[in-house]
């Protein structure tokens, strides 16, 4: 923990959604470890990040994806599906005792406007079997659109952050509030199928309303 920030590491930050947290988590005063299968993409996108964030000293970094996850308090998974299981297998020892935020959402292309669950129910319910009982997996940001993310724009979409415990829960959001979105309590692991596959459903409207960013917006 540096002051009362958690250090940080996005597994495939170098990808459209990952950069985007990343940068947007690096510009809000957080060390982040960025994580690839090929160090050097990696460090260049940090460099990218430290260029865009406009002090040359901020904390992001790049390496490979099992130093990052080793080296922070919270891991950030944004890979394709098709990587899921082999990403986290590679980095489980690392997680344990730790928050995976899970980014990804079991799409399969070329269906994507199509919800589709796996066995488990989710990508998460399924990165939790394969990471075991002492590492806590919390989707979040699966409704947000990777071209918002990377842009200073404000983001008016919020984020559904449903899994395991409360109190993860609660960390998590907090994450999300760093960076100017409005996080909510979507409640238990056993949620996270809803929240996973509105991203199809989205991904499908974005196509019919001819938009990149169509999001969801919870009123009460
Ligand atoms: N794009 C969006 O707007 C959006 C919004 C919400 C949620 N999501 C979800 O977030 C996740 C990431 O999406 P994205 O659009 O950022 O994906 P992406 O750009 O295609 O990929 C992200 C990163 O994953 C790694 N990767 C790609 N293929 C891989 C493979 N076969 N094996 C291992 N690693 C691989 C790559 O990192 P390295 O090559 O550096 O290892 C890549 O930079 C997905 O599950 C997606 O459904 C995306």
């Amino acid at each position: 923990m540096e002051n009362d920030k958690p250090i940080l590491a996005v597994i495939g930050g170098t990808g459209k959604e990952g950069r985007g947290l990343a940068y947007r988590w690096a510009k809000a005063g957080y060390t982040v470890h960025i994580g690839s299968r090929t160090p050097a993409k990696a460090q260049r996108m940090a460099a990218t990040i430290r260029e865009r964030v406009g002090q040359p000293d901020t904390p992001v970094f790049g390496t490979d994806n099992l130093t990052a996850a080793q080296k922070a308090e919270i891991v950030v998974l944004s890979v394709p599906y098709s990587a899921h299981k082999a990403t986290l297998e590679a980095i489980a020892e690392a997680v344990q005792g730790k928050i995976l935020v899970d980014v990804t959402v079991p799409l399969r292309p070329p269906k994507v406007t199509k919800a589709w669950f796996p066995p488990a129910g989710s990508a998460a319910l399924e990165a939790q079997a394969i990471l075991g009982p002492e590492t806590a997996v919390v989707d979040a940001f699966q409704n947000i659109a990777y071209a918002l993310l990377w842009e200073d724009v404000p983001i008016e979409a919020d984020v559904l952050v449903a899994g395991k415990g409360k109190a993860n829960r609660r960390r998590v959001m907090a994450l999300v509030e760093a960076i100017g979105l409005r996080a909510w309590d979507a409640g238990p692991i056993e949620n996270t199928p809803v929240v996973e596959g509105l991203t199809s459903l989205l991904i499908y409207m974005n196509k019919a309303y001819a938009s990149d960013h169509i999001g969801i917006r919870i009123i009460m």
